[in-house]
């Protein structure tokens, strides 16, 4: 469906749980973040449902978020659910890789398309002061994992503090390049400071070619990542909640000071 801007709005965005394996600095605090609770997360048919009326709206791209989507239990039956649906035609996954390892396979099998997965150094000790948790043999090995399955296109999410031509950027340019993944970089944005700009090598930040909607994993849509814009499907019906999305969504971001990206999904 068209917004107010003539934009075709056909992508959604569904962050499945706010929970995380990793404690990258730029997105989570070190003990984590207020967990929504579980009676508030969506479930598998109410995600379902979402998806099957935004195709009547003209939805016919999802990608599943997090946090971290595979640290959600069942995560492979939920593809399964959302691939059987005819008319999305492209499923996506953006995960930390972490997980790949075991994942990929199954969920290649249950109808995922791709994965974009986020790696901001090649270089072990920084990797473990960015995320803090996390180890950078394993996304290496889950990248691997997801080419072997065939999750193509790989694209790789590269948070940079300024511009491309850093170290640790540039590190990660040379494995895309080696490894045949595309990379992306993305400027450290602050939600709710408002800072935020084009992703380099991708589509997302530029706000008069933006055809996206969110999908909280406490059941919000957000026609926009910078602004505090959001209707509740249970409160409004997934219909008008949708509708309403996309009849408001803004000609360009300002401020989000109610998410994070953690819950949201980046
Ligand atoms: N600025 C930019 N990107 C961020 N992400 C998480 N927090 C931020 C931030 N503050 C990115 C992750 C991942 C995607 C889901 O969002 O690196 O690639
Ligand atoms: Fe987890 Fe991604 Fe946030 Fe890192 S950026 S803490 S991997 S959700």
């Amino acid at each position: 469906m068209f917004d107010k801007y003539n934009r075709n709005i056909n992508y959604l965005r569904i962050s499945v749980t706010d929970k995380c394996n990793l404690r990258c600095s730029y997105c989570m605090p070190i003990g984590g973040v207020n967990l929504i609770s579980h009676k508030e997360i969506l479930s598998f048919e109410e995600i379902y449902n979402v998806v099957s009326v935004g195709t009547k709206l003209g939805i016919d791209k999802v990608r599943i978020t997090g946090g971290e989507p595979l640290v959600r239990k069942g995560i492979v039956e939920l593809v399964g659910m959302l691939s059987s649906i005819p008319a999305i035609t492209d499923l996506s996954m953006t995960t930390n890789g972490a997980l790949l390892d075991r994942f990929s396979k199954p969920l290649a099998k249950a109808g995922l398309d791709r994965v974009n997965v986020s790696l901001d150094t090649m270089d072990a000790s920084k990797f473990k002061e960015i995320t803090r948790t996390g180890e950078l043999s394993d996304t290496l090995k889950g990248i691997e994992a997801a080419r072997n399955a065939g999750l193509y296109p790989i694209k790789v999410n590269c948070v940079v503090k300024e511009s491309p031509l850093e170290p640790d950027a540039l590190g990660v340019g040379r494995f895309c390049m080696e490894q045949g993944l595309q990379v992306r970089y993305i400027k450290e944005m602050d939600l709710g400071k408002g800072i935020f700009s084009k992703v380099i090598g991708g589509e997302g930040g530029d706000c008069i070619k933006c055809n996206r909607l969110r999908l909280t994993a406490d059941g919000k849509i957000k026609p926009c990542l910078f602004s505090n814009l959001a209707y509740d499907i249970r409160e409004l019906g997934t219909k008008d909640a949708l509708s309403l999305a996309i009849g408001n969504k803004p000609e360009s971001g300002s401020l989000n000071t109610e998410n994070r990206f953690s819950n949201i999904g980046g």
